[in-house]
This record gives C-alpha cells, sequence and structure tokens, in this order.
C-alpha cells in the first residue's frame, strides 16, 4: 500500500522513480479527460497562454494545435515535469512558439496583465491556498482574459474522495466552491460545464476589469 500511495502522491508533485514513472502514464491517462476539456473552449483567440501545472506536457502541444497564432508558457513547480515538458514540446519551443519554466501558482514570477488565456488541467486540487492562487493567476491575465480549470472529479464522485484521502494535500472541489472563489478573486462571467456522463468538469471565468486580490 505504501509504494501505491507514494505513486499517487507523485501527482501532487513528481520527483524521483515514481515520480517519473507517474508521468510515463499521465498524457495518455489524462488525454480524454483533456480533450473533452479543450472542446469546451470556445469562442476565444487567445495569443498568449499560460498553462499552469503542464505535467507531461501534452495539453501544452494541444493549446498550440487549437490556436495556431498563440505563443504557450507552460509552468509547473516541480522539475520533472518541466524536463517532461520541454521534451514533449521540443520542436515548438524550437520555433519560438513556446517556453517552459519552472513555476508555483501561489507565486508567479511573470509580467502582470500579459495573458490571454490561463489553463489548469487536474491541478488545482493540489493548489494551498486556493484564493492566494486565484488572485495571482488573475493579477497575470489581462482584463477580460479567461482562466480555464479542468478536473475529472466535480468533488462528489467516489473516485475523488478515494484519491483524497491516499494524496496528503488533494482537495476535490465542487463546480460550486472553484466558482465562489474564482468571484472572489477577480473574476466574473463564470461558466460551468459537466460532462454528460462522468464526473468531469470544467469552468471558464473571465477576468474582472479592475484587479482585487492580485
Ligand atoms: C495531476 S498532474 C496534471 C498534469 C497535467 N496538467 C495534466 O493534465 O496531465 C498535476 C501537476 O500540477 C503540478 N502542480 C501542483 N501544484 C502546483 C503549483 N502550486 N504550482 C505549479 N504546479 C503545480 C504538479 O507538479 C503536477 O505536474
Amino acid at each position: 500500500m505504501g509504494l501505491i500511495k507514494n505513486f499517487f502522491q507523485a501527482t501532487a508533485r513528481p520527483e524521483g522513480l515514481l515520480g517519473r514513472l507517474m508521468l510515463s502514464t499521465m498524457n495518455a491517462g489524462h488525454a480524454g479527460l483533456s480533450d473533452w476539456g479543450m472542446a469546451q473552449l470556445q469562442g476565444l483567440s487567445p495569443e498568449s497562454i499560460l498553462e499552469i501545472g503542464c505535467g507531461a506536457g501534452r495539453n501544452a502541444g494541444e493549446l498550440l494545435k487549437k490556436y495556431p497564432s498563440a505563443h504557450v508558457t507552460a509552468i509547473d513547480h516541480a522539475e520533472l515535469s518541466v524536463e517532461r515538458t520541454r521534451d514533449y514540446n521540443r520542436k515548438a519551443i524550437e520555433k519560438g512558439r513556446m517556453q517552459v519554466e519552472t513555476g508555483d501558482v501561489a507565486s508567479l514570477r511573470l509580467p502582470k496583465s500579459s495573458f490571454d488565456l490561463a489553463t489548469a488541467f487536474e491541478t488545482v486540487y493540489f493548489w494551498e491556498d486556493l484564493d492566494r492562487c486565484f488572485a495571482q493567476v488573475s493579477g497575470v491575465l489581462r482584463a477580460g482574459g479567461c482562466f480555464f480549470i479542468c478536473n475529472e472529479s466535480d468533488g462528489t464522485d467516489a473516485a475523488g474522495q478515494h484519491f483524497e484521502k491516499i494524496i496528503e494535500g488533494m482537495h476535490c472541489h465542487t463546480a460550486e466552491e472553484l466558482r465562489q472563489t474564482l468571484l472572489r478573486c477577480g473574476f466574473s462571467d463564470v461558466r460551468i460545464c459537466h460532462h454528460p456522463s462522468r464526473p468531469w468538469i470544467c469552468l471558464v471565468a473571465t477576468k474582472s476589469v479592475e484587479d482585487k486580490k492580485a
């Protein structure tokens, strides 16, 4: 049980051998959810995208396919994730369409008001002090920019509740909890999508014209 627990713990911050193993399953394991979530992103034409908690890097690459004239900055607080995302997207990086950096969403070292879209797939579960993190995201978005969150747990499903017990620091938020936090942290017009048959959720929140907490 210890090994399995440590393996799943690596989803929060992939490190060491188990982190490498976890990252090698991540792109395939999340592809269905990510593709569904990406399809819910409609009516936007972002030029500058921040992909937060980039893991093994597939989502950063898919964002470039969806938005062919965009530039993606991908960040993760785990060095291993940064390394994997760079490997996965080597060509896009060479073409100058992507950069990948180590960074913690709780204290973003990025220019203020500089992104049109920020994305967070399967990662907000692990963000400590969600209000602070969402305010940080709001701070780097342009007024009218969007923050997209995509989770495979809607906070009520058995699988999510099981993983909360075995992964330290994980919290599966409900869509309403996320919406309320977004509204407190500089966002408005929060649109929520539920998958018709799975507990998958995504939210698209628009940054209000005035910053509240950034
Ligand atoms: C479950 S993985 C998801 C990876 C990828 N987004 C995907 O959907 O496949 C969670 C990722 O979020 C990263 N992460 C967790 N907390 C973070 C934080 N505070 N700042 C930046 N990255 C974070 C982890 O290191 C990990 O790579």
